[in-house]
């Protein structure tokens, strides 16, 4: 049984994580804001604390006691936000993983895992692109991802055992339906909920790398079980590329919704990244890490969620 302080645990990653965690029989101390989280999606049986990592002292009000690890999940996790207020998002994303990471070391804990994500790469010069490849964040988002990377580097080098995780879009149920500024599977999937036309912002021939929920807390159960990872840094993705046209359609299908529901292509913004695919190969041989839902089941089971949800409310 391990000690784990999870940070954002009130959030969609954060929050299955910590579940997962509490039913292996672990002890989970949650922090979150809930900015965007919500108290409910802290599992029963899990201490909360309230609190802001974007301060610059929040290391002060953390509980007492040795951890085994610390899971960072906690962030203004929004590119588009970080392009209206950048010094919120270095604040929330760069000096919340520099302050805990210090922390660690002062505490002994032995073990960070960092929610890094695909916008460190912009966009890749070769597809899919892997961790070795160049890194040139298009967002300020991207660039406080990257930044919490390099403390965790340094930290490394005094003793700390860190694993940062470039995931992509991670979508599944859970997901925050209400938050139209983060998520693209989220965001078209609430309007679609809702009856209204879709608003997409930039080309429909931009394309991702959709990864169950499911299959990334798998990924970071992995890691935390093992005292050390062989590489630093992970990519977690699906491997494969869908545009954002073929992902509307399979949205549609699993919604029952006709294929001619409107979608209102709409200007893009210059921080949005063009075309994503994970070589996910460091994952699968180091880790022993394989995604095993494939996009259609994945939306299948999230459709049905939100479904669900919304009949309890009517
Ligand atoms: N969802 C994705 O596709 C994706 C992809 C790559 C990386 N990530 C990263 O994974 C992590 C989790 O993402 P998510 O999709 O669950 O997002 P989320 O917004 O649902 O969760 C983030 C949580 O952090 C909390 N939070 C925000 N600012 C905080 C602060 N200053 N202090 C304390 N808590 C704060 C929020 O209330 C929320 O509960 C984030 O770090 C995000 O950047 C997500």
């Amino acid at each position: 049984m391990m000690r784990i302080l999870v940070t954002g645990a009130a959030g969609f990653i954060g929050s299955h994580l910590a579940l997962r965690l509490v039913r292996e029989g672990h002890e989970v101390v949650a922090v979150d804001n809930l900015s965007t989280g919500r108290r409910e999606n802290i599992p029963t049986g899990v201490e909360f604390l309230q609190l802001d990592l974007a301060a610059s002292d929040f290391v002060k009000a953390l509980p007492g006691g040795r951890f085994d690890a610390v899971c960072h999940l906690a962030a203004q996790s929004s590119g588009e936000i970080s392009g209206e207020d950048p010094v919120y998002d270095v604040r929330a994303n760069a000096l919340s993983t520099l302050q805990l990471s210090r922390w660690c070391l002062r505490n002994r804990t032995p073990r960070f895992l960092y929610a890094s994500s695909m916008a460190v790469y912009g966009d890749p010069a070769r597809l899919p692109v892997a961790e070795t490849d160049a890194c040139s964040p298009l967002s300020f988002y991207g660039i406080s991802k990257m930044s919490s990377e390099h403390f965790l580097r340094l930290a490394a080098r005094e003793g700390l055992s860190t694993t940062s995780f470039r995931m992509f879009s991670v979508y599944g149920p859970g997901q925050n339906l209400e938050n139209l500024r983060q998520g693209m599977v989220s965001i078209y999937m609430a309007y679609m909920l809702k009856g209204q036309e879709v608003p997409v912002k930039g080309s429909l021939q931009r394309f991702r790398d959709f990864i169950y929920i499911d299959d990334v807390v798998e990924a970071w159960l992995k890691a935390l079980i093992a005292p050390s990872t062989k590489s630093p840094v992970y990519n977690l993705g699906s491997g494969r590329g869908t545009t954002v046209q073929e992902l509307l359609s399979t949205l549609k299908w699993a919604l029952q919704l006709p294929p001619d529901y409107p979608v209102k292509e709409l200007p893009g913004s210059r921080s949005d990244q063009f075309g994503l695919r994970a070589n996910i190969q460091r994952a699968g041989s180091e880790l022993d890490w394989r995604p095993t839902t494939d996009l259609v089941s994945g939306l299948q089971r999230m459709s049905e969620w939100a479904l669900s949800m919304l009949e309890g409310i009517r």
